[in-house]
């Protein structure tokens, strides 16, 4: 089978290795910028001799953006050309329209590593979803912000030292918003949810807060109750409705999400028939991503590979599930949310079980109170 691959970084090096040493493949192109990235023979600068190649039966995506990637792994589907992209941005903002033009065009398109990297999990969640029905997926989807927190509790030492720390030891960007906002576990999330609820689920209506104000005075609070925190994606069907969010959430430090370690990644599924399956990995990586990218390439080429469905209905709607938070706040803002909290402890506090209107009304409040207001949902 003859494989075209776009980008020659991390992952596309990885990929590339891996793909020469195995007959079944051959690599006969490798989009680059600039030919000085790769001294490779079949390095090319122009897309459009990738995409007008008839010879060219599988195109590998592996450049991250949105717009470009779209417009080849799109080109390459109408083409007739099987595509595996790594890119979780690309598929989350173009999601039904990717799938739908590979169904259309009687090709494939895989995206095992788009999601937890070396962990095969969308593979898992297609699996699965032939014999039952699954109703939650969790997950610690993002390894930077696991890092950081890990070592939050093992250090006590400020969230800004441990970034700064996982940028020198390359765990973390240079502009590390995306991770640490949680743009990149509500990608995920949207990818993991739409395969696992076999529809096509809104990121935009799904709850998040960013990690970026936890402070280690609020890891000391949460030890001091034996409890870890750690940042969580999570979506949860219920009839024909669905809610999804990514919070710093709090643990028994037995749980196992509490013993996630560094910058690995955990996946949990729900399932009718099989209860929770939990899978923990490398969720990056040049290898453990390459591999999953080759996972795909090998499903596709022996025609074991399997589409996501869509053929759901379902709408978002909040989550209905009481909740109890873990608050910190000036004093200030603190003595404006007295009537909920169960428990105070100088600037930080434990509400009673809220609703979540409350909850969402405390949140606006303490917001405009206080900008470095942060909270932890209590598991
Ligand atoms: N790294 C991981 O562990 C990991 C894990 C899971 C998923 N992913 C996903 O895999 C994708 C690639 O990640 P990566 O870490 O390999 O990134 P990377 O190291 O930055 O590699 C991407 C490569 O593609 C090149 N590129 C960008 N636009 C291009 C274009 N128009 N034409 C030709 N080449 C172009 C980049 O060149 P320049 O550097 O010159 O822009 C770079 O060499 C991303 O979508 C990422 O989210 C990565």
């Amino acid at each position: 089978m003859n494989v075209a691959c776009l980008g020659y970084g991390v992952v596309g090096q990885g990929v590339v290795e891996l793909l020469k040493k195995d007959d079944r493949f051959k690599v006969i192109w490798i989009l680059v910028k600039d030919l000085k990235e790769c001294d490779l023979p079949e390095a090319t600068t122009d897309v459009q001799q990738i995409l007008k190649d008839n010879e060219v039966d599988m195109v590998i995506e592996m450049m991250g953006g949105i717009e470009f990637p779209y417009f080849c792994i799109s080109e390459s589907l109408k083409r007739g050309k099987h595509v595996v992209t790594s890119n979780k941005a690309v598929l989350q903002a173009h999601y039904r329209e990717l799938i739908e033009l590979a169904e259309k065009n009687h090709v494939s398109l895989g995206m095992e590593a788009s999601v937890c990297g070396g962990i095969p999990w969308i593979t898992t969640l297609l699996n699965q979803n032939q014999t039952g029905e699954i109703d939650r997926v969790e997950g610690i989807f993002n390894g930077t912000t696991n890092y950081i927190l890990d070592r939050m509790h093992a250090e006590h030492l400020d969230f800004d030292e441990i970034l700064k720390d996982a940028q020198r030891l390359g765990y973390a960007e240079s502009d590390p918003s995306d991770d640490i906002d949680g743009k990149d576990s509500l990608r995920k999330l949207m990818i993991s949810s739409s395969i696992a609820f076999k529809t096509v689920t809104d990121m935009d209506s799904f709850t998040s807060e960013s990690l970026r104000k936890i402070k280690k005075y609020d890891i000391e609070a949460f030890e001091r109750k034996g409890l870890r925190c750690r940042y969580i994606a999570s979506a949860q069907k219920e009839g024909d409705c669905y809610t999804g969010s990514v919070e710093p959430t709090l643990f028994k430090s037995t749980d196992v999400q509490a013993t996630i370690k560094l910058n690995n990644n955990l996946a949990l599924l729900n399932h009718s028939a099989l209860g929770t399956l939990q899978l923990i990995g490398q969720g990056a990586g040049r290898y453990p991503t390459a591999n999953a990218v080759v996972q795909d390439v090998v499903q596709i080429y022996g025609h074991r590979d399997m589409m996501p469905q869509m053929n759901q209905v379902l709408s978002a709607q909040p989550s209905m599930q009481n909740c109890r938070l873990y608050v910190r706040a000036s004093n200030d803002a603190m003595n404006e949310i007295l009537p909920w909290i169960e428990e105070k402890e100088g600037l930080s506090g434990w509400t009673k079980s809220i609703t979540q209107q409350e909850k969402k009304e405390l949140i606006a409040r303490m917001m405009n109170l206080d900008s470095d207001f942060f909270y932890a949902i209590i598991k």
